[in-house]
Order: C-alpha cells, then structure tokens, then sequence
C-alpha cells in the first residue's frame, strides 16, 4: 500500500481549451496556487482480484467513478507492464460546500499513490504529466506554493508538464473562497471548454493572448507585485467567462451572489483595499488579497446578500506521500 496527500489548486491564469482532447492536452499554459486547504488523502493497494475496487469518502464509490479511476490506472500498468488490480480508498477534505472542484487534489494524489505502488520512478514534473491525464488542472497539485503547467508542443504530451514558479523571497498572499451557490454546474469544465473552441468567436483571441498574460503573472510572482499579479488574474478570468458568454449557445457559471461580490470586490479596491477576483467553471469567487487584510476582507465578503459562506487559504505544499491510508472518522490527516 502506498498513499499520498495533494491539496487543491486554484488557477490565476487559467487553462480554458484543449489542443488535443485524448491526452489532455491544454491549447494554453496555466498558473496557479496551491491551497493549504482542501485536499484528497488517497492510498492504493495492488490486490488479488479481477477488478478495480474504489472507495470513496467511507463507501464503495459507483460504477462510473470507478471506471474513471480504472483508466487512470491503467495507464501506470501499462508503463510497468504490472497487471494487477487496485484498491483505492479516497478522502476528500474537500467538503461539498466549500464549492471548489476535488478533481484537482483527486487527480494528484491518485498520480502519486499509484506510481509509488507500482514502482514506477518519476519526479514531480513527470508525475504532474500523469496527474494531467485524470484531469488538466491535477497537474498543478503535483507543486507547492505557485506552479505553472506549460501547454507544450510535443504530440505524445510529454512536456504539457508542471513546474515551480520562481517568487520573490518573502511574498506572501491569501486567497478568500467566496461561496455563491450549490448545485450542479450547468456544464462540466470538459464540455464547456470543446463548445467555447468550437462556437466563440472569442476563442481565437483568449488563445492568442494567453501567452502575454503568463509572461505577465511570472513577473509579479518574481517582483512580487500582488497588484500586477492581481490585474493578470482578473483579465484572464473575464476573457475565459466572456468566451464561455460568446459560445453559441452561451453559458455562464456566475449566479446573482457571485456579480454581488464582483461589485463588492470593485468597491472595496475602489477605497483602497487590496483584493482582486477570480472565478472558475462555478458560480464562487475566489478573492486574492494580503494575509493583512485577508480576515477584514473575509468578514466584508461574507455580509454581501446571498453568499453563503468564506473560507481563507494560504498558499500550501507539495502533494507528497504519507505512510497511513485515509481513515474516515472525520479527522484531517494532511
Ligand atoms: O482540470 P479541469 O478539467 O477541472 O478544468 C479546470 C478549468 C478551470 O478550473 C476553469 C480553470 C483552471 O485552470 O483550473
């Protein structure tokens, strides 16, 4: 048995297109910070048995969930030429209405578990490749702190891989998760994004000028100018949202809550204030601000009519290995 621990990451740049859909190949870099909070605690075990078992959060996970991990799987058996099944036992600190997609942290700590059970040598870099494979932004998890996933140009995607982002000794930031409704997501990330590639006329310009804001958001890191960092993050946010707005038809993840605190986040900016939005294929708002202000601005947010809760994350570790499986009793083992 083997089992690892990733948090989740949340993307400033964002990643909205794929360049090849099989692999998982994004049309564009992304850059993102990994959380100190939420995450997926995931152990996996080769077993004698002619299928995958897969349980999650304390109870045998459904069919398609297990198939989806299965092929996941399959891929660190095809590499080691190892056939045997797998028991993955999976703990989601990521609770439901936190509001923030689990694939990420999954993903990650799934890549390391199951290359470490099946032997299979790989750094952070490479694991991040395979992290990829179960969904894009897994790939990030794979870092601590500020990570970039480049697009790559390879067919086999063997450099659409993550990496560290160089920051400027000392600088620090919080990230205020601003929850704005329940539910279901009228369009899954995978859907969303073929339908904007396909019917935006937008689509071509957020592609063109993605590579600016990446060169843009790795300078403040490097600088560290949460200013600048902060203007990049919001940019690449609302262009991704005005071409999922410009499909045909259109769609749109924000709810009522989620343009209140737009407006809230401009205001507060307007007196002063440190905090700038971002928002992913969901109706939350993820607000980045200073570790200063972050329990001021939290408390500014969480009164904006309809929101139904905040939470405050700093920037986390590494996914990394841990020597127990998840157990289920409530407890966090990060
Ligand atoms: O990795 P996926 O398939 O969950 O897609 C993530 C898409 C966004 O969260 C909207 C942007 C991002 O870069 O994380």
């Amino acid at each position: 048995m083997k089992a690892a621990y990733a948090h989740t990451n949340i993307a400033l740049v964002k990643y909205w297109g794929k360049r090849a859909l099989e692999l998982n190949l994004p049309a564009t870099g992304s850059l993102s910070l990994t959380l100190d909070r939420f995450g997926t605690h995931t152990a996996v075990e080769r077993i004698a048995a002619d299928a995958d078992e897969l349980v999650l959060d304390g109870a045998v996970a459904s069919a398609a969930r297990t198939a989806r991990v299965s092929a996941f799987v399959d891929r660190v058996r095809r590499a080691t030429g190892d056939t045997a099944r797998v028991r993955v036992t999976s703990r989601n600190d990521v609770p439901t209405a936190a509001g923030l997609a689990s694939s990420a942290s999954a993903f990650a700590a799934l890549a390391m578990a199951s290359a470490a059970e099946f032997g299979l040598e790989m750094d952070a870099g490479q694991l991040s490749g395979l992290a990829r494979q179960g969904s894009g932004s897994a790939s990030r998890s794979l870092f601590g702190g500020f990570a970039q996933w480049d697009r790559g140009e390879a067919d086999d995607g063997a450099d659409s891989i993550a990496r560290a982002v160089r920051v400027k000794v000392g600088f620090d930031v919080r990230l205020i998760v601003v929850r704005c409704g329940e539910g279901e997501k009228p369009i899954g990330s995978t859907e969303g994004m073929v339908h904007t590639a396909k019917t935006s006329p937008y689509y071509p310009a957020w592609v063109d000028t993605h590579a600016a804001d990446l060169d843009e958001a790795r300078a403040a890191l490097a600088a560290g100018d949460l200013e600048k960092l902060g203007d990049v993050m919001e940019f690449s946010t609302l262009k991704m949202h005005a071409c999922a707005l410009t499909a045909r038809p259109g769609f749109w993840y924000l709810k009522p809550p989620t343009v209140a605190v737009l407006d809230t986040v401009k205001a507060l900016r307007a007196a002063g204030a440190p905090v700038w939005f971002t928002m992913d294929a969901g109706p939350h708002v993820k607000v980045l601000t200073t570790p200063e202000q972050a329990d001021a601005m939290a408390a500014k947010l969480a009164a904006v009519p309809g929101v139904r809760g905040v939470d405050v994350a700093a920037p986390g570790p590494a996914a990394h290995l841990v020597d127990a499986a998840p157990t289920f009793d409530g407890e966090v083992n990060a």
